[in-house]
C-alpha cells in the first residue's frame, strides 16, 4: 500500500477553496465586533502627534473606521481560522498619550505579536498587565518612551521569541526581575533591553539566558564589572552589542572563549568597554563571515592585526579612540563591500596611494581625524564618490583643499578642520547639494568666505572659525534656508553687524573679528537661538536693548571684551531658565547689577568684570545655586563683603577685586563655606581689620590639589569653556580656559593688619598666594613649607618682622618668591629654591643681609656669587604649562611680583617662555576641541 500523492486537481480546488474561505469572511466582518471596539477605544485614548519625527508620518490607526472589518485594519493582523487578533504593529504611527493599566489594549488576549515602537507614550510606566499576553512571540517597545521599572511580570510570557525595550531613556530593570525574565523567556532569540538601566544587575547573571539567542544587545545598560567568561555558551549569537557600558570590563581570556566559541558571530559592538587588558591579536581568530566589528574607545594597545581588514564580508570597522592601537592598514585584497572606516585617534598607518584608493570604492563613512594618513595626492579622495561621510580633521594637511572633493556629491558631512589649509575654498564645494555639516575650522584659509556656497540648501553646521577670512559676512550665508550653526569666531571679517539679518539661527559664534556697530535687532527675533557670542570685537557700540530678554532660550550669552554702554538691563537676570553663561565683561556697562536672579535658575557663569557698574552685590544672587564663576572684578562697587556668597553650593571661582568693598571680612558665618573655591580673588579693595582666617579653615577646596585636570567649562551640552581675567604672577590676563587644578588666593591690596595666622598652612594645594600691599604685622610663618604646589608667593608691602623661614627653601616649584618692602631682618637663607631668587625678591628690608642683597652678613663668610638672572631654562616645569591667553596688559600696580626693574627686562628682551607656553598651549587645545562628538557618532549609526 502506498501513499499517493495529492493530484494536481485536488491541489487546485485547495487552493480555490482557500481562496473563498478568505473572501467570505472579510466581506462579512470576521471581526468579532468586542475586538473592534477595544481597538477603536485603544485609537481613541491617543492623539496623533503630527510634530513627531520626520521619519513617522503615517499614523496607521487613521484606517481604522467603525463598521468595516478590523482584520482589514492597517497593523492589525488576524487569525484566519478564529478570526482573533493575534497581531498589531502599531510602530512609528505618531501616537501619543499615556498607556494606561486599564487600556483596551489589554482585552486582546490572543495577541501574538505586538509592536509599539517608535511613538510616544508619554513616560507611561509598562503595565504589570503586559504579562497576560500569553501567546505572546514578539514584543517591541522601541523607542516609544516609556518610563520607570519593567514589571517582572514581562517574565510571564514564556513564549516570547523577541524582546526589545530598547532606547526609552528611563526605564529599568531591577535583577530580580531580570533572573525571572531570563530564566522563564527560554525561547528567547532577540533580546534588546538598551539603555534600559540595569546597573544593580551582577553580569553573571546574563549567563542563565537562553542559549539559542541570536541577537544580545545591551548597549548602555550601566552594567558593570567584568563581562563572564562563559560567554562563549551563546553558540548561536550573530549579534552582540554591549557597547556605552563604560564600567565593564573584558578579561584577555574572556575575551578569547568569545572570539573562538562564537563561531557564527558577525557583528560585535563593544564600544567604551574597558579592553585594556585585551591583546589586539586575539582578534585574529575572528570568524570570516564577519560583517561590523565596533571597538571604539575601548583602550586598546598594541598592533591591531592585519589581517581584520582582510575579512571577506566586512562592512563596518569601527576603532576611533583607541589611542595606543598601532599596525598598518592594507592598500590591497580589502573586503569590497566595506562601507565604513573609522581609524581616528588611532596610530593605525594608512598609506592613501592610488591601490587603496581603487579598492575602497564602496566607502561611505571615512573616519580618519588625527590619525596617521600618509599622502601625497589628497586629491584622491575625490575618487571615493560614494562618500556620505568624511573626516580629515587635525591631520596637518597643508595646502590647498582639494578641488577634487567637490566630485563627493553624496557628501553629507565633511570635516577638514584643524589641519593648516591654506588658499580659498573651493569653487567645486557649490556641487556638495547634500552637505548638511562643514566643518573648516582651525585652519590658515584666506579670502572672503566664498559665493559659490550659496547653492548649499541643506547645510546646517558652518564651523570657519580661526582662519584668515576676512571682507564682510555675506549675505546669502545668513539666507541660506537650513542653516542652525554659524561659528565665524577668530576671523578678520569686518562689517557693519548691524546689517546683518538671518533666518533661524540658534547658534552664532562671530567674536574676534573686527565688526562694528551695535547688536542688530534682527537677533533678537531669532527666538530659537541658544548661543550669541559677539564678544571681543572691540568695536561693538551702543546699549544692550531690553529686547534681548526675548530669547527665552538663550543658554549662552557673551558681549564681553567691546565697547558697549549705557545700563545693563535688569531683565537679563531672569528673562531664559536656561541661560548658564552670562558674560558681559570688559564692555562700558553703567548703573547697577541686575537684581532680579530668580529662583530655579541654572546660571553657573557670571561675568561682569571690567565695567563701571555701581551699586551693590545684588543678594539675588544667592539664588544661582548652579554658579560656579562669579566675576564681578574691575568695576565700582560699594558694599562690604557679600557673606551670603559663602553657601553657594558649586562657587568655585569668586573675584571682586578693584571694586570699593570695605568693612572687617570677618570668615565663615555658615558651615561649608566656600568649600569648592579655587580661586578667591578680593584684591584692590578697601577690607580692614585682620586677615579671613576662619576661611583658611573651610576653603577644602584649597586643601586638596586635583589629580584631574579639564578645562573648566559649562555642564551642559555647550560645553563653553570659561575664561576670567586675572593676575597671574603679576601680570594681568584674560585666561581664556581655566585649569580645574588651578588653586589662587589673593588678598593684596586691602588694609589687612595683624598677623598671618599658622592655619594658612593648611592650604597645601595653594599655587598663588599674595597677600602684598596691606599692613601685616609679625612674621612669616614656617608653615608655608606645607604649600608645595606654590608657584608665586607675594608677601610683599607690609610690616612683618623677623627672619625668612629656612623651609620656603623646599617650595620646589616656587618660581616667584617677593618678600620686598618689610621689616626682615637677618640671612637671607641659601640653598634649596632660595637660590633662584635675585635681589628684588628681597630688596626693601633694611634688616636683610646676604649675597642677594649683595650685604654681607656681619661675621659670615663672603658672599657667593649671585645665580646670572631668571633662570629660563626650565620654568616651563616649574610654572607649569599654564591657561589659554589672549590679551595681556602688563600691569605693574599691586600684584606686581618681578621687582618692577627686573620684570621691565624680562618682558622687553623676550616673552618669559611661559608666556610662550601658555599661547601654544591655547592652540594645542583648540586643535582638539571635540566636536559635537554626539553628533558624529550619531552618524555613523546611520
Ligand atoms: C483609565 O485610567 C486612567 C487613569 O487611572 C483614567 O484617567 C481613565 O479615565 C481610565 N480610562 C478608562 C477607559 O477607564
Ligand atoms: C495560545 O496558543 C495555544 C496553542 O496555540 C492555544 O491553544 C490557546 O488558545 C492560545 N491562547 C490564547 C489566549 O490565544
Ligand atoms: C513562567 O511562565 C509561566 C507561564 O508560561 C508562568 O505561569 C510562571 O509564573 C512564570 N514564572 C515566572 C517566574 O515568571
Ligand atoms: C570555549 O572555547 C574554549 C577553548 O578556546 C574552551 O575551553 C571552552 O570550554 C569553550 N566553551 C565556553 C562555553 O566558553
Ligand atoms: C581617480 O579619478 C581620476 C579622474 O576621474 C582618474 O583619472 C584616476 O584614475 C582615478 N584614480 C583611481 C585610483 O581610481
Amino acid at each position: 500500500m502506498g501513499f499517493s500523492p495529492p493530484s494536481l486537481s485536488q491541489s487546485l480546488s485547495f487552493i480555490l477553496f482557500l481562496f473563498h474561505f478568505h473572501s467570505t469572511i472579510s466581506s462579512s466582518h470576521f471581526c468579532a465586533l468586542h475586538q473592534s471596539l477595544s481597538l477603536l477605544q485603544f485609537k481613541e485614548s491617543f492623539s496623533i502627534n503630527s510634530s513627531a519625527s520626520i521619519r513617522c508620518q503615517h499614523p496607521k490607526t487613521e484606517s481604522w473606521k467603525e463598521g468595516t472589518d478590523c482584520c482589514l485594519w492597517d497593523g492589525v493582523t488576524c487569525d484566519m481560522k478564529t478570526g482573533h487578533v493575534t497581531g498589531l504593529d502599531l510602530a512609528c504611527s505618531m501616537l501619543y498619550g499615556t498607556l494606561h493599566s486599564n487600556s483596551t489594549l489589554f482585552s486582546l488576549h490572543h495577541l501574538q505579536k505586538l509592536d509599539l515602537s517608535d511613538n510616544d507614550f508619554n513616560s507611561s510606566h509598562i503595565s504589570s498587565r503586559f504579562g497576560q499576553f500569553s501567546n505572546l512571540t514578539l514584543l517591541n517597545l522601541n523607542f516609544s518612551v516609556f518610563a520607570g521599572q519593567v514589571p517582572s511580570e514581562i517574565s510571564h510570557l514564556s513564549k516570547l521569541v523577541s524582546l526589545d525595550l530598547s532606547d526609552n531613556g528611563y526605564l529599568s530593570l531591577e535583577p530580580i526581575s531580570f533572573d525571572k525574565l531570563v530564566r522563564n523567556l527560554t525561547k528567547l532569540r532577540e533580546l534588546d533591553l538598551s539603555s534600559v538601566n540595569m546597573s544593580l544587575l551582577v553580569p553573571d547573571s546574563m549567563m542563565n539566558l537562553s542559549s539559542s539567542l541570536s541577537s544580545l544587545k545591551l548597549n548602555d545598560c550601566g552594567l558593570q564589572g567584568k563581562l563572564p567568561s562563559s560567554m562563549g555558551r551563546f553558540k548561536h549569537l550573530q549579534y552582540l552589542d554591549l557597547s556605552e557600558n563604560f564600567y565593564l570590563s573584558l578579561e584577555p581570556i574572556s575575551f578569547d572563549k568569545l572570539v573562538q566559541n562564537l563561531t557564527k558571530l558577525r557583528d560585535l559592538a563593544l564600544d567604551r568597554v574597558n579592553m585594556s587588558l585585551v591583546a589586539p591579536n586575539s582578534l585574529t581568530n575572528l570568524s570570516s563571515s564577519f560583517s561590523s566589528l565596533s571597538l571604539w574607545n575601548c583602550g586598546l594597545q598594541g598592533k591591531f592585526p592585519g589581517n581584520i581588514f582582510l575579512l571577506p564580508n566586512l562592512e563596518s570597522l569601527y576603532l576611533s579612540y583607541n589611542e595606543g592601537l598601532t599596525g598598518s592598514f592594507p592598500s590591497s585584497n580589502l573586503s569590497n563591500v566595506l562601507s565604513t572606516l573609522s581609524l581616528s585617534n588611532t596610530r593605525i598607518s594608512v598609506y592613501l596611494k592610488n591601490d587603496l584608493i581603487s579598492n575602497l570604492k564602496s566607502l561611505e563613512y571615512m573616519y580618519l581625524s588625527n590619525c596617521n594618513i600618509i599622502s601625497s595626492d589628497l586629491a584622491l579622495l575625490g575618487n571615493l564618490t560614494q562618500l556620505i561621510f568624511l573626516d580629515i580633521s587635525g591631520n596637518n594637511f597643508s595646502g590647498q583643499i582639494p578641488s577634487s572633493l567637490g566630485n563627493l556629491v553624496h557628501l553629507r558631512s565633511l570635516y577638514l578642520d584643524s589641519n593648516k589649509f591654506m588658499g580659498q575654498i573651493p569653487d567645486s564645494f557649490g556641487s556638495l547639494v547634500h552637505l548638511s555639516d562643514l566643518y573648516l575650522s582651525n585652519n590658515q584659509l584666506v579670502g572672503p568666505i566664498h559665493f559659490q556656497l550659496n547653492t548649499l540648501s541643506n547645510l546646517q553646521y558652518l564651523y570657519l572659525s580661526n582662519n584668515l577670512f576676512n571682507g564682510t559676512i555675506p549675505s546669502f550665508l545668513l539666507a541660506l534656508p537650513s542653516l542652525q550653526y554659524l561659528d565665524l569666531h577668530n576671523n578678520n571679517l569686518i562689517g557693519n553687524i548691524s546689517e546683518l539679518q538671518h533666518n533661524s539661527l540658534t547658534y552664532l559664534d562671530l567674536s574676534n573679528n573686527h565688526l562694528h556697530g551695535p547688536i542688530p535687532s534682527s537677533i533678537f527675533k531669532q527666538e530659537n537661538l541658544t548661543t550669541l557670542i559677539l564678544a571681543s570685537n572691540s568695536k561693538l557700540t551702543g546699549e544692550i536693548s531690553s529686547s534681548i530678554c526675548k530669547l527665552r532660550f538663550l543658554l549662552v550669552l557673551d558681549l564681553s571684551n567691546n565697547s558697549l554702554s549705557g545700563s545693563t538691563p535688569q531683565c537679563l537676570g531672569n528673562f531664559s531658565s536656561m541661560l548658564s553663561v552670562l558674560h558681559l565683561g570688559m564692555n562700558n556697562l553703567q548703573g547697577t547689577i541686575p537684581s532680579t536672579f530668580s529662583k530655579d535658575n541654572i546660571l553657573e557663569y557670571l561675568n561682569l568684570n571690567g565695567n563701571e557698574l555701581e551699586g551693590k552685590i545684588p543678594p539675588s544672587i544667592i539664588n544661582c545655586t548652579m554658579l560656579e564663576v562669579l566675576d564681578l572684578g574691575n568695576n565700582k562697587i560699594e558694599d562690604t563683603f557679600p557673606y551670603f556668597l559663602e553657601t553657594l553650593p558649586e562657587l568655585q571661582i569668586l573675584i571682586l577685586k578693584s571694586n570699593k568693598l570695605q568693612g572687617f571680612v570677618k570668615g565663615p558665618t555658615a558651615y561649608n563655606s566656600f568649600f569648592k573655591l579655587r580661586i578667591f580673588d578680593i584684591s584692590d579693595n578697601n577690607f580692614s581689620g585682620p586677615l579671613p582666617t576662619g576661611y583658611f579653615n573651610s576653603l577644602e577646596a584649597m586643601m586638596a590639589s586635583d589629580q584631574n585636570m579639564i578645562y573648566m567649562r559649562t555642564t551642559n551640552y555647550t560645553g563653553y569653556v570659561y575664561s576670567i581675567e586675572m593676575t597671574w604672577k603679576g601680570v594681568e590676563i584674560e585666561f581664556t580656559k581655566i585649569r580645574s587644578t588651578i588653586r589662587v588666593l589673593d588678598l593684596s591690596n586691602n588694609n589687612f593688619t595683624g598677623e598671618i595666622s599658622k592655619v594658612i598652612g593648611k592650604l597645601k594645594a595653594l599655587q598663588q598666594l599674595n597677600l602684598s600691599h596691606n599692613s601685616l604685622t609679625g612674621h612669616i610663618q614656617s608653615s608655608l613649607e606645607n604649600l608645595t604646589n606654590l608657584e608665586s608667593l607675594d608677601l610683599s608691602s607690609n610690616l612683618l618682622t623677623g627672619r625668612i623661614p629656612t623651609q620656603l627653601g623646599g617650595l620646589t616649584f616656587l618660581a616667584i618668591l617677593n618678600l620686598s618692602h618689610n621689616q626682615l631682618e637677618g640671612r637671607i637663607p641659601s640653598g634649596g629654591q632660595f637660590n633662584t631668587f635675585t635681589a628684588s625678591s628681597f630688596e626693601g628690608n633694611l634688616g636683610l643681609c646676604g649675597f642677594q642683597v649683595l650685604k654681607e652678613c656681619y661675621g659670615d663668610e663672603a658672599p657667593s656669587l649671585p645665580p646670572s638672572s631668571f633662570d629660563e631654562g626650565d620654568d616651563s616645569t616649574l610654572f607649569g604649562e599654564g591657561f589659554g591667553w589672549k590679551a595681556v596688559t602688563v600691569g605693574y600696580g599691586c600684584g606686581f611680583v618681578f621687582g618692577v626693574a627686573t620684570g621691565y627686562v624680562v618682558f622687553r628682551t623676550k616673552k618669559p617662555s611661559w608666556f610662550l607656553r601658555m599661547v601654544e598651549d591655547k592652540w594645542n587645545l583648540q586643535s582638539k576641541k571635540t566636536k559635537k562628538n554626539a553628533g558624529r557618532y550619531g552618524a555613523r549609526r546611520n
